[in-house]
């Protein structure tokens, strides 16, 4: 994702809305040598006015012997031609006005496309939505949530679907589906650079025909060997054959959840009715505000959310400083659906927390733009029916 080196936040804040979600800050020359370290992919580096032009004509000059690969975006108040001269001169590939965002945009998407060639991605493949499901704190219901969302948004079969277990210690994906993996991320291990369709499809299990799953490793000891950049790939690689790619994650910041979250397209956060749960969101929302990771495309669950114990929604939504995006009842059903296998949504359609996790799906394919998604259809005819038998009662 484009990284923007920017002091002023006013200006971090109108460059971001530009860019890709995901896109990353800092202020200054040395905090972007820093970032740059542990990102060999990284596609550009978006300079702000801040940036007083000979430094930022020097970073342009370093960065176009050091990273080739990496585009520089070199955004300006005022632009001349001595500014594009000195430019055009030290390797800098693009010169926008600071309040072009439709050209900042295509710049970073230029600076893109030119990173997929070189790297050999090809840049007319598909490209799927990457769905993260998070949550700060253990059993708050992150796995059934990605589970009945993956299942969900393959309702209809006319989306592929790969669900991700990204929990890698303790990873139950798998049991919860009733899958017997043979084989695991773990596999993958080593093969940072030399992923490809082939080694990833490899390693699927297959679920239904439109949803496969990446299992976690079977013991814990394997995840300090899948390295976030092993995720960052896998991930990649799984987005250009897949519609969504949902990743259930571990109750943590651990490196592979940053890199998941890092890359992410939408991010599902779950949440509880209790105050240490809540109070543990509070804190993951804020660092994800400082990470910038997922800004403006954040869900909030609320999990087992009509259980009376002295906290309501309102409540909730002021503490999170978010609105619910869907609250789904807590039900032993979703516990026993899950203990026979066979998860709430395909057991119970019609219950209401299959329904919730519908409504979930229909959300995100709103979100990412997929206006035909099945889901969507669903939802449409179910209100009209609604619709209908609110009138024909209503005259009766
Ligand atoms: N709404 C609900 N009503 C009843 N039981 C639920 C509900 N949501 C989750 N559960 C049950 O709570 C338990 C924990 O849920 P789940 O495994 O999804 O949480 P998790 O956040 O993934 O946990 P972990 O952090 O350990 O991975 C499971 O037994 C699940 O069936
Ligand atoms: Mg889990």
């Amino acid at each position: 994702m484009p990284v923007i080196v920017e002091s002023d936040p006013g200006t971090v804040e109108a460059l971001s809305r530009a860019l890709p979600p995901g896109s990353h800050a800092v202020d200054g020359a040395e905090r972007l040598t820093a970032w740059l370290a542990h990102r060999p992919d990284e596609y550009a580096v978006v300079i702000g006015p801040g940036m007083e032009l000979s430094e930022a004509i020097a970073t342009c000059e370093s960065l176009r012997l050091t990273r080739p690969m990496t585009s520089v975006v070199l955004v300006r108040k005022d632009i001349d031609t001595e500014v594009l001269y000195r430019a055009m001169q030290s390797g800098c590939r693009d010169v926008v006005l600071t309040d072009d965002a439709n050209g900042i945009r295509a710049a970073v998407s230029r600076a893109h496309q030119l990173h997929q060639a070189f790297s050999g991605q090809g840049s007319s493949g598909p490209h799927g939505q990457l769905i993260t499901v998070f949550a700060p704190k253990g059993g708050v219901g992150k796995t059934t949530t990605s589970v009945n969302l993956a299942l969900a948004l393959a309702e209809g079969g006319s989306r592929k679907v790969c669900l991700v277990d990204l929990d890698l210690a303790f990873g139950d994906v798998a049991i919860t589906m009733q899958l017997f993996p043979s084989h695991t991320i773990e596999e993958a291990v080593g093969g940072e650079e030399s992923m490809d369709a082939a080694l990833v499809e490899s390693l699927l299990t297959r679920h239904e025909d439109s949803l496969m799953v990446l299992a976690a490793p079977n013991l814990p000891d394997a995840r300090d060997r899948v390295t976030a950049r092993l995720v960052s790939r896998m991930l990649r690689t799984l987005r250009q054959q897949f519609d969504y790619v949902v990743v259930d994650t571990a109750p943590s910041f651990d490196e592979q959840t940053l890199q998941a979250l890092d890359e992410t397209d939408e991010c599902v956060i779950i949440a509880t009715l209790d105050v240490p749960t809540l109070k543990n969101v509070k804190v993951a929302l804020e660092t994800l505000d400082l990470l910038n990771i997922a800004q403006g495309h954040r869900h909030l669950v609320l999990n087992r959310a009509d259980e009376a114990v002295g906290l309501d929604h309102e409540k909730v939504e002021q503490i999170l400083g978010m609105p619910i995006a869907v609250p789904i009842p807590s039900s032993t059903d979703i516990a026993a659906a899950t203990n026979s296998g066979k998860p709430i949504v395909l057991a119970n359609p019609d219950h209401p927390a299959s329904k919730a996790f519908r409504q979930l799906a229909v959300q995100l394919a709103e979100a990412t733009g997929d206006e035909h998604h099945p889901a969507l259809h669903e939802a449409a005819e179910g209100a009209a029916r609604g619709r209908r038998m609110r009138i024909r009662r209503h005259g009766a």
